[in-house]
């Protein structure tokens, strides 16, 4: 990776943590009796992950000729969303893991009840972040919460992990790579896209990140389940062994740690082939690699 592609991941990501920090601090400033749910909020939103969703938005919106703090309700929306999913998946009920971004998981160091609350708050003020966006006409924050409800909702994200909770006996390759681009390829389609509409993009450019996203979703689950079985607990922040325990059928039961990162590494190309149809994209293609090469 280059250092001018470090220094760019450093400051988008920094940007949109330190929004994130001043949205915590507006809400516990209003609390009263409930201000331990907005501290599980914060916990876990300012526990380290990596923003790869909002840097996705804001760079998307800038390649389509938007200006940088166009992106930035969106960004802040997809972290707040993709923590809350984050929040619910490691539950005693869904994956029961009690370690996330290298810190006890919010139902570790809370309770399950505030963990289940905390996560239903982070989801709805993920849309009063939208809806009070500033600088956003009233269309555009429409045509974004349209965007991210459908994606988060009963056929995207949350449909993704009642498959993964609920399907007995082993998946089919079909069946698994379907709810895969459900419960993470959805959230990572919905950035790549909010961050095109945010900008004013034609339908065009649209269609053409949501090539891109497809084929980075897959890569990125793909590698999220090798991290599970080869990583390093402490560069992975979460317990690795945690789809073994649980007896998931994942792309590695399917066919081996080779053959998945090899998928990965086709998924890569693929993706890195559909921003052919942007302009300024070598952050982009940088953000592609380091995500197949990531250890964490
Ligand atoms: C983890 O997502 C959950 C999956 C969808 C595989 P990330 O790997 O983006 O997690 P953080 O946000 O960096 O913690
Ligand atoms: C989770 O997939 C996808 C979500 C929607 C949260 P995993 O269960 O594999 O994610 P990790 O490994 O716990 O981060
Ligand atoms: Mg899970
Ligand atoms: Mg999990
Ligand atoms: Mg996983």
């Amino acid at each position: 990776m280059t250092a001018e592609f470090t220094k760019r991941l450093d400051e988008l990501s920094g940007t949109v943590s330190r929004k994130l920090e001043d949205y915590m601090t507006k809400v516990l400033a209003e609390t009263k009796g409930q201000r331990k749910v907005a501290e599980a909020m914060g916990y876990s939103l300012s526990a380290g992950g990596k923003r790869i969703r909002p840097v996705l938005a804001a760079e998307f919106c800038r390649i389509c000729g938007g200006d940088a703090e166009a992106a930035l309700p969106a960004a802040c929306a997809l972290e707040m969303i993709h923590t809350f999913s984050l929040i619910h998946d490691d539950l005693p009920c869904m994956d029961d893991d009690d370690m996330r971004r290298g810190k006890p998981s919010c139902h570790a160091a809370f309770g399950e009840a505030m963990a289940l609350l905390a996560g239903d708050a982070l989801l709805n003020y993920a849309y009063e972040v939208i809806s009070g966006g500033d600088g956003l006409s009233a269309e555009t924050k429409l045509a974004l919460i349209s965007e991210l409800s459908k994606a988060t909702g009963v056929n995207g994200m949350i449909g993704g992990q009642v498959i993964d909770t609920t399907f007995e006996g082993k998946m089919t390759e079909a069946e698994l790579l379907n709810m895969y681009s459900m419960k993470t390829g959805a959230l990572l389609k919905t950035a790549c896209k909010m961050g095109c509409i945010a900008a004013g993009a034609g339908d065009e450019k649209i269609a053409a990140a949501e090539l891109y996203a497809e084929k980075l979703g897959l890569a990125f689950q793909i590698i999220d389940d090798i991290l599970d079985v080869t990583g390093d607990e402490k560069l992975l922040g979460k317990p690795i062994g945690s789809d073994s325990e649980n007896d998931k059928t994942t792309y590695v039961t399917l066919n081996g740690t080779e053959k998945s990162r090899n998928a990965a590494e086709i998924l890569t190309d693929e993706a890195l082939n559909a921003l052919e149809a942007f302009e300024d994209t070598q952050f982009l293609k940088e953000l592609t690699l380091f995500l197949l090469k990531r250890d964490h």
